[in-house]
């Protein structure tokens, strides 16, 4: 496995680029917006594609490189269900897993640090966010912060993993880099109390300053969605309410472009078909399936997805390709819900 750990010395903020193997599928957890073109650099020399980019959660001290990674590299996106956040590509939530070539993060609900909190297992390696720092834990003070959610993620999800886990927290301030679950549970000052009402009153009691860069990144990483209208203004925008009597129209493809397991759990809109994200380049070249699709039929290529990040993405994508009747549902499946759309499972 390739795995890197980054540092960005301003805001203290760890960030890990994990692969399973040299020219394969890469993942970014936690990036940041100045090191965006480090990231960029360091996926290149060791011949990576940069598929996903994940936040263990809304940051407040740096901005987050997750818009700027996927304006790059058309990667996708992935915060938790719970997020402010105006869109990303994909949403996960507790028992989900994260997954790229060779490489499955499991997904863990773990709030009190705000309320969107997520830790990713990976085998022998758990990534905290600010849930769990090495000798410390993550403030709870703003965001919807909650000391009580945070013992229960603590003592009832993180420090219940096996003692030998790897630990890699989202911060460090002191210089240290890893440490394990069994040398948190011995040695960290926070977790040294007997019930959780010592738990809240010692994370009560801790009167921090905001974060400097507070006020300037919380908002900026609450709008980091990709900017559909621009897709829209160039009339490859179906709105969702538009799309549903499309359902059925033999002159009309509706392509979904969700991983397996989002169909699973969401559902999916009645007659589409399956192309991933993934293999999209693939699909879109002649040869490739959505492009013979077009070709031979003459039907109009309708993408969806679960927000409408990946699809708009395709569009300009198979736009590009030559593919000039691909559209896309502006929101996703998630628009395509509130407008009353018929879903199948
Ligand atoms: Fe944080």
């Amino acid at each position: 496995m390739i795995f890197r750990q980054l540092f960005d010395c301003v805001s203290s903020t760890y960030s890990y680029l994990l692969a399973s193997r040299r020219g394969g599928e890469a993942l970014i957890i936690d990036p940041v917006l100045e090191k965006v073109e480090r990231y960029l650099q360091l996926v290149q020399e060791l011949d990576l594609k940069l598929v996903k980019a994940v936040d263990t959660h809304l940051h407040a001290d740096h901005i987050t490189g997750l818009g700027a990674l996927r304006d790059r590299t058309r990667c996708i996106t992935v915060m938790g269900e719970q997020s402010s956040v105006d869109v990303v590509s994909m949403r996960v939530a507790e028992g989900d897993r994260v997954q790229i070539e060779g490489l499955s993060l499991d997904v863990l609900y773990t709030p009190g640090h705000t309320d969107d909190s997520y830790s990713y297992l990976l085998g022998d390696r758990v990534f905290t966010g600010d849930t769990l720092l090495i000798r410390g834990t993550g403030r709870t003070d703003f965001q919807n912060g909650d000391p009580r959610a945070q013992y229960d993620s603590l003592f009832n999800k993180l420090l219940k993993l096996p003692d030998d886990t790897l630990v890699y927290p989202a911060h460090d301030y002191k210089g240290d880099t890893v440490s394990t679950i069994g040398e948190e549970k011995r040695f960290n000052p926070r977790v040294q109390v007997t019930s959780v009402d010592q738990y809240v009153d010692l994370m009560n009691s801790l009167n921090l300053p905001n974060p400097k860069m507070m006020d300037v990144a919380v908002p900026s990483n609450m709008r980091q969605g990709l900017a559909q209208q621009t897709i829209a203004a160039r009339g490859w925008a179906v709105s969702a309410a538009a799309a549903v009597p499309l359902v059925g129209r033999p002159d009309v493809a509706l392509v979904d472009l969700r991983e397996r397991a989002e169909r699973e759990k969401h559902g999916v809109i009645p007659g589409s078909l399956h192309a991933p994200y993934p293999d999209l380049q693939e699909n879109i070249q002649p040869g490739g399936m959505l492009y013979e699709l077009a070709a031979s039929t003459g039907k109009r290529i309708l993408f969806y997805c679960a927000f409408g990040e990946r699809s708009a993405m395709a569009v300009q994508a198979a736009q590009d390709a030559g593919l000039s009747s691909a559209c896309h549902i502006q929101g996703g499946l998630d628009a395509w819900k509130k407008a009353a759309g018929t879903v199948v499972r």
